[in-house]
């Protein structure tokens, strides 16, 4: 046979066995790895490429759903699969697809549908092999592990593994050279390659690929279905990637001193000495837009709010807490709870801590704020009576 400038390529994809080892309720080639079967796995990518025939050989009986699964791999390609029953043997089995194979089919691959994971570029490499030229292809992996001849339980001696090579499927041949090797074939071989090695052709190799294990024990579908099953971010992966809860303190003291009624926590107390300040000098709310401001990492007080912008001299909390409240949001965040203690003599503030922290809870948009005063026993500015000094903690979490 001479091979035409763009081969004709088929694959036999072997299904026909039982799977004993594998002890499922059904065939090996139907047992399911994900929602698709082993079988549906290992038609994956076979109907691309140059591709122009496709024989699957099931198990007797189980002819339908190797169709279905053919189909549904075939997508647009649906004429090029055809479907045959198998035999008692892998060999037989191969055999079987070799006669339904069409007239101008001039490379084949055999594939054990078993290695359902083997990826698309094995068979590309295949095919470019026996296309080049040889008669046979087989993909292999060097042993990595150190082996040993055996004798029941003794050591005979050790084996050169550079010698050594394991065997995979997709194996390619000409299409010629392998319905020879088959005609001859008196005796069952492990695989393809030495049954036409056996009737003298030449077989190469090509790299291999790990993923083209064989599902052969229990052991090996786990496997499968471990390298098939969407890959669970890490706890560690999770909190790099998610944006953390941030804190961040304000503190603020104004001086006694103004003229008028006193501001303080949002709420106007009257008969109080009024606060010295820019603004109406709420030394509550302003310790407040620092803590969130600087949990949000977005500056301070001064930098949003400074002399320089005049719509907030003589502001209240609400145009301050409101404000802040958007920096942050438009910054990713959402505020979730602030917590601010008062030191100073007057006013007396536990009676209206409650209303404060509505007040102030509903200028940050919600915002759980907890509000609580104390004195410092005489000590200091504020235990002096000079001024009132707030403390703020404020915690922000990603919108
Ligand atoms: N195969 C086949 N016909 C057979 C035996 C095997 O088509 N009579 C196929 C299997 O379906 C499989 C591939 O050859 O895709 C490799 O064989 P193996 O992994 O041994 O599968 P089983 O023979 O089904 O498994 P077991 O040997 O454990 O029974
Ligand atoms: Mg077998």
């Amino acid at each position: 046979m001479s091979i035409t400038p763009v081969p004709r390529v088929a694959v036999i994809v072997v299904a026909a066995g039982s799977g004993t080892r594998l002890g499922a309720p059904a065939p090996k080639a139907f047992v399911g790895l994900d929602e698709h079967t082993i079988l549906r796995h290992a038609l994956r990518g076979v109907f691309e490429g140059p591709t122009a025939q496709v024989v699957v050989v099931a198990p007797a009986g189980r002819e339908g759903d190797a169709l279905t699964d053919a189909l549904e791999a075939a997508g647009d390609a649906r004429d090029l699969a055809t479907v045959v029953v198998g035999g008692t043997t892998r060999q037989d089995s191969v055999a079987a697809g070799l006669r339904a194979l069409w007239g101008d089919i001039d490379i084949v691959l055999v594939h054990d549908a078993a290695r359902a994971l083997t990826p698309p570029a094995v068979f590309s490499r295949v095919i470019a092999a026996v296309a080049a030229g040889t008669d046979g292809v087989l993909p292999v992996l060097p042993v990595v592990d150190t082996i040993k001849r055996v004798a029941g339980s003794s050591v005979v001696e050790g084996v050169d593994r550079s010698q050594l090579a394991a065997a995979q499927t997709p194996q390619g041949f000409r299409r010629d050279v392998l319905e020879a090797a088959y005609a001859v074939a008196d005796r069952e071989y492990t695989d393809d390659a030495a049954l036409v090695a056996a009737a003298g052709h030449s077989v190469t190799t090509v790299a291999g690929d790990a993923r083209s294990f064989k599902i052969t024990t229990p052991d090996d579908l786990e496997r499968a279905r471990t390298t098939l099953r969407p890959v669970e971010p890490s706890r560690a992966t999770i909190e790099r990637d998610t944006p953390a809860p941030r804190i961040g303190i304000g503190t603020d003291v104004h001086a006694y001193g103004h003229e008028g009624t006193l501001w303080l926590a949002g709420l106007e107390w009257p008969g109080e000495r009024a606060l010295a300040g820019h603004s109406d000098g709420d030394a509550v709310a302003h310790a407040i837009v620092d803590a969130v401001l600087a949990a949000a990492g977005l500056g301070d007080i001064g930098t949003h709010f400074g002399t320089d912008k005049p719509e907030y001299a003589g502001a209240h909390a609400d145009a301050f807490l409101a404000r802040t409240r958007s920096l942050v949001g438009e910054a990713g965040y959402r505020i979730a709870n602030v917590s601010v203690q008062v030191q100073a003599n007057r006013p007396r503030m536990s009676s209206r801590c409650r209303e404060a922290e509505a007040v102030l809870s509903g200028a940050l948009g919600g915002a759980a704020v907890s509000l609580s005063a104390t004195t410092t026993d005489g000590l200091g500015f504020t235990g002096r009576g000079e001024g009132v000094a707030a403390y703020a903690v404020a915690m922000l979490i990603p919108a």
